[in-house]
């Protein structure tokens, strides 16, 4: 397992790797954590067919990742990003026909509403992710207003819950009466990142040969 900056570390150490190599996060991705929130999403709702998630917030490696887990668990993603931080066209296209063959929709949007409206989950990310502390200070002014709050919350379903795969920034995208309100679920995301990892490593390893 590896947490590498760029994607293609982690591409290569899969080309030459005799083992499988297991993506911990980069720029482009971050599947070990979308698994264990959408293992959230289906502990606290069940099935998650038919729910929808609402991510705000840069298009990043998590964006990325939900896109391509919802169609996997049956549930609609809507992202809404600032203009200039939309996810990776070549991501979202892939996504699209992903859920297209699903029977799901990944939306794309600049407007928090249209990706809040009716959400079963929403979720965050931080403005500005690890390797881009440099744009830290100009991400706070793009992303300023970007802050899912009471105001947001109020816009998704009334039984909806938030995530967050942390660390959090409280009071930039996050507001502290969201992400310590009952509707957020951040404290037991964080611990099935432990049983989502050993639910990977298990996968992995059970038909392996011994050498
Ligand atoms: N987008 C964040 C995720 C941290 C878990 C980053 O890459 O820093």
């Amino acid at each position: 397992m590896a947490r590498t900056f760029a994607h293609k570390t982690i591409t290569d150490l899969a080309e030459y790797a005799p083992c499988p190599v297991i993506n911990g996060l980069t720029d482009l991705s971050h599947p070990c954590q979308v698994m264990t929130d959408y293992f959230t999403a289906w502990e606290k709702f069940g099935d998650l067919k038919g729910r929808k998630l609402a991510y705000i917030g840069d298009g990043n490696n998590m964006a990325h990742s939900l896109m391509f887990g919802a169609p996997k668990v049956g549930m609609d993603i809507a992202v809404a990003t600032p203009g200039g931080y939309a996810p990776d066209p070549y991501i979202v296209a892939q996504a699209q026909n992903d859920a297209a063959a699903a029977g799901t929709k990944v939306i794309v949007t600049t407007s928090i509403e249209e990706a809040v409206r009716d959400a079963d989950v929403v979720e965050t990310d931080v403005w500005a992710s690890m390797g881009q502390e440099d744009e830290a200070e100009k991400r706070r002014n793009d992303f300023a207003g970007w802050i899912v709050d009471d105001r947001v919350m109020a816009m998704a379903k009334e039984k909806s819950i938030f995530m967050h795969c942390l660390p959090a920034h409280r009071g930039e995208e996050v507001a502290t009466s969201v992400i310590d309100s009952a509707r957020s679920v951040i404290y037991d995301e964080a611990e099935n990142r432990l049983h989502v990892q050993k639910a990977i490593l298990y996968v992995l390893m059970k038909d392996r040969k011994k050498h």
